[in-house]
């Protein structure tokens, strides 16, 4: 495997991803769900009680997630990655059944729930101390994140909203790791090619080493001071 290569192949997918949604290599229903969903306007009441009876039930009433079962804690995550995935799980671009039957309901299944529930996830405090892993690869996983990681992900882990890049902060480690290991073997289909490959290019205990690194990281992914009177905070 030639890391290199696939890095600068990588390095040119992520500047392609800041410049437009549009780049992204995805199927055009996708799309197309995520831009309906994007110009809605969110009630974040609303979210906060579609959340409560459809999804707290295993992400936990403070969406801090479950990291005995691998669930994701959902918490401050930012509401474009979150409004792609759930197009995502509902066009069959992410393999997980649990969602799949989730999203199956018609409470849950159009693009305006999906804006009020990303709206309200977002604006939820993170947790403050997620499942961290032993720390006996720490130091190779903080290297391998500046390296590797942080051009996308950002140096704190907070990820990037113009390119559906997930805030890493605030995640368990036994779901960080999973998904690592699930990445590199395909289980999300709507994703770079390249970025599957470079994920399965990573060594076993650097990953362990890279998900305890990031499971360290706490704290907002941006400034609270933009949030509104209604709790949405704004892009
Ligand atoms: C039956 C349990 C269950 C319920 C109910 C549930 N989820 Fe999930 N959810 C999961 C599991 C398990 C995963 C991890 C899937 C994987 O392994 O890829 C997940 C993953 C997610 C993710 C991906 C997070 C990430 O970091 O990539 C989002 C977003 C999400 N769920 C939102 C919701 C929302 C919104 C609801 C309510 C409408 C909901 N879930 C209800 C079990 C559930
Ligand atoms: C080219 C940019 C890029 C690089 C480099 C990159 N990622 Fe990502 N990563 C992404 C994007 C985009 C996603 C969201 C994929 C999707 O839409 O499902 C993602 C998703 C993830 C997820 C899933 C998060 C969740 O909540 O489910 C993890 C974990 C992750 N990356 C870890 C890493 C690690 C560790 C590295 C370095 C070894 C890395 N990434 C390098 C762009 C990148």
């Amino acid at each position: 495997m030639h890391r290199h290569a696939t890095w600068i192949a990588l390095c040119g997918a992520a500047a392609a991803l800041s410049v437009s949604a549009t780049a992204w290599a995805s199927p055009e229903r996708v799309d197309e769900l995520i831009k309906t969903t994007l110009q809605l306007d969110p009630n974040v009441e609303r979210g906060s009680k579609l959340y409560r009876a459809h999804c707290a039930s295993c992400h936990g009433t403070d969406a801090s997630g479950n990291p005995d079962k691998l669930i994701p804690a959902l918490a401050g995550q930012r509401r474009s990655y979150l409004i792609k995935q759930l197009a995502d799980f509902a066009e069959l671009e992410r393999a997980a059944t649990e969602m799949h039957t989730v999203l199956a309901q018609k409470e849950v299944s159009e693009p305006q729930e999906w804006a009020d529930l990303t709206a309200y996830l977002n604006g939820v405090q993170p947790l403050s101390k997620p499942q961290t892993g032993t720390g006996e690869w720490l130091s190779l996983g903080e290297a391998s994140y500046r390296q590797w990681c942080a051009s996308c992900h950002a140096e704190d882990g907070r990820g990037d909203d113009d390119g559906f890049v997930p805030s890493l902060r605030n995640q368990h480690y036994s779901y960080l790791l999973r998904q690592m290991r699930e990445l590199a073997h395909g289980h999300r289909f709507n994703v770079e090619a390249d970025l599957v490959l470079f994920l399965d290019s990573l060594g076993a205990d650097e990953m362990k080493g890279l998900a305890d690194y990031l499971s360290r990281m706490h704290g907002p992914i941006r400034d609270r001071t933009r949030m509104r009177d209604d709790g949405y905070v704004g892009d």
